[in-house]
């Protein structure tokens, strides 16, 4: 489109302005030698940028605007508000002591920074928090994608007995249910008298669709503002490209090809090369991923590919959390990935990279909470 543009614009000085700016200011023998140099002179510009544009096409895009949106689950300003009140509101767990919030911090990294999150009297799950940041452009989540979009998602940890541990979906329900300005919420919103978890997980995930964060440098510079990244950072981008993370770290996402419809998952083995030192050290061979989910052995240590957008906030790494730093991470994943050993150097510039797709947070205001009935409380766990 752009190129389109500027050759139409080109076409339009040619005609309009250049010849007349000849023939006024060379003396008319001059004229059409002159005029054979500057046309060729700006056609040679106009070719020259267009090759450049073809040569900058990269295997990844801008994030866009708007994240995929269920046609079943359309995004009002009230529906995103009582998500983000359900998403705060630790009373959506047994004992009311952990909300989504606990292990997916919104005013943070949208995780927990740990290994392994805490959840219902502090105990640990085996698997370490993603950021919620961006997850509308998963196509499915989780981190060996059991669940196809971000409503299915949400209904989990509500009933996961480690984390918000209600005994089932029924008794979420009936505990909202008993806070009167929830359920004149839910009748606005919705516009039933009963509410129902399904409603509660597209409030939820509604409100994580808000959760998105544009204008990193680097979408900045691949909207071109070259000056976006600085020289190493952009460096690093050419590293990744050249090493081939990009065969996985894909799209706009980092994570999957951009076709790639909602539901279905963009799975890689992890670790593929089992021969060196960090196997053991980090303990990568314990998760098998996705085999046991499918009962599928062919399917053992395949996992979804995770993002690389906020990665430089969301230590420590891989499913198990089991890497402090991003710079070993990226060491590791070209071992254990690519069986490549990265210089000094090149760890340095990838990490630069990575470090430019930390994308600008919205503000997160905490809403109020409806209060429980006068003279009760709603927790019974
Ligand atoms: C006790 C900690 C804990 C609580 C509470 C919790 N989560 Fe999570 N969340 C996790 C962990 C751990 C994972 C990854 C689990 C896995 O992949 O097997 C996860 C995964 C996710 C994902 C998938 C992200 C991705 O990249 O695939 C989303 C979205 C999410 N949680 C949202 C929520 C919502 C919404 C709530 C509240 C209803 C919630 N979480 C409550 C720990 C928690
Ligand atoms: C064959 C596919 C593949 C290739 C190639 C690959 N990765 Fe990964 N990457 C993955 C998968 C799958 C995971 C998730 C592993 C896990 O923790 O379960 C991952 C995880 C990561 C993480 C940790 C993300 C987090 O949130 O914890 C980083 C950082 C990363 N990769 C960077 C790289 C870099 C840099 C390269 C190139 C040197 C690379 N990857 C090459 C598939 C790949």
């Amino acid at each position: 489109m752009e190129s389109l543009f500027l050759f139409a614009v080109l076409l339009e000085l040619e005609k309009e302005f250049l010849s007349s700016f000849i023939r006024i200011h060379f003396n008319f023998y001059c004229f059409s030698f002159w005029e054979a140099i500057v046309r060729t002179w700006i056609w040679v510009l106009f070719f020259s940028q267009s090759l450049l544009a073809t040569e900058m096409k990269l295997p990844w895009s801008a994030l866009p605007k708007t994240p995929p949106i269920p046609k079943n689950n359309p995004m009002t300003p009230e529906k995103v508000y009582l998500g983000r009140q359900l998403f705060l509101d630790p009373r959506l767990s047994k004992d009311g002591t952990v909300s989504c919030n606990s292990c997916h911090n919104v005013m943070a990294s949208g995780g927990d920074n740990r290994a392994f999150s805490a959840g219902i009297n502090g105990k640990l799950g085996g698997r370490s928090a993603p950021t919620v940041w961006n997850s509308a452009f998963h196509t499915v989540q989780f981190w060996d994608g059991r669940a196809a979009s971000l409503e299915e998602q949400a209904k989990g940890p509500l009933t996961n007995p480690i984390e918000m541990a209600m005994d089932n979906p029924q008794a979420v329900v009936d505990r909202i249910a008993k806070i009167p300005g929830y359920v004149s919420q839910f009748k606005k919103v919705f516009g039933d008298t009963t509410i129902t978890i399904d409603e509660v997980a597209k409030a939820i995930a509604a409100y994580e669709r808000t959760l998105m964060t544009p204008n990193s440098p680097f979408d900045r510079y691949i909207r071109g503002d070259k000056k976006a990244m600085s020289p190493q950072a952009v460096r690093g981008m050419n590293t990744v490209i050249e090493v081939g993370c990009v065969s996985c770290h894909t799209g706009r996402n980092f994570n999957a090809p951009d076709d790639l419809p909602m539901g279905e998952g963009f799975y890689q083995k992890f670790p593929t090369f089992i021969d060196n030192e960090y196997v053991a050290k980090y303990k990568l061979l314990e998760d098998k991923g996705r085999g046991p989910l499918t009962k599928d052995e062919g399917n053992d240590y395949f996992f979804r590919v995770p993002t690389w957008r906020n990665v430089a906030l969301t230590a420590p790494y891989f499913s198990n959390g089991a890497i402090k730093t991003l710079d070993e991470a990226v060491r590791v994943m070209a071992k254990v990935q690519l069986n490549k050993e990265l210089t000094v150097n090149q760890v340095a510039d990838i990490v630069e990279f990575l470090k430019a797709l930390t994308g600008e947070r919205p503000k997160q205001q905490m809403p109020e909470l409806p209060p429980d009935p006068p003279g009760m409380t709603t927790i019974d766990g």
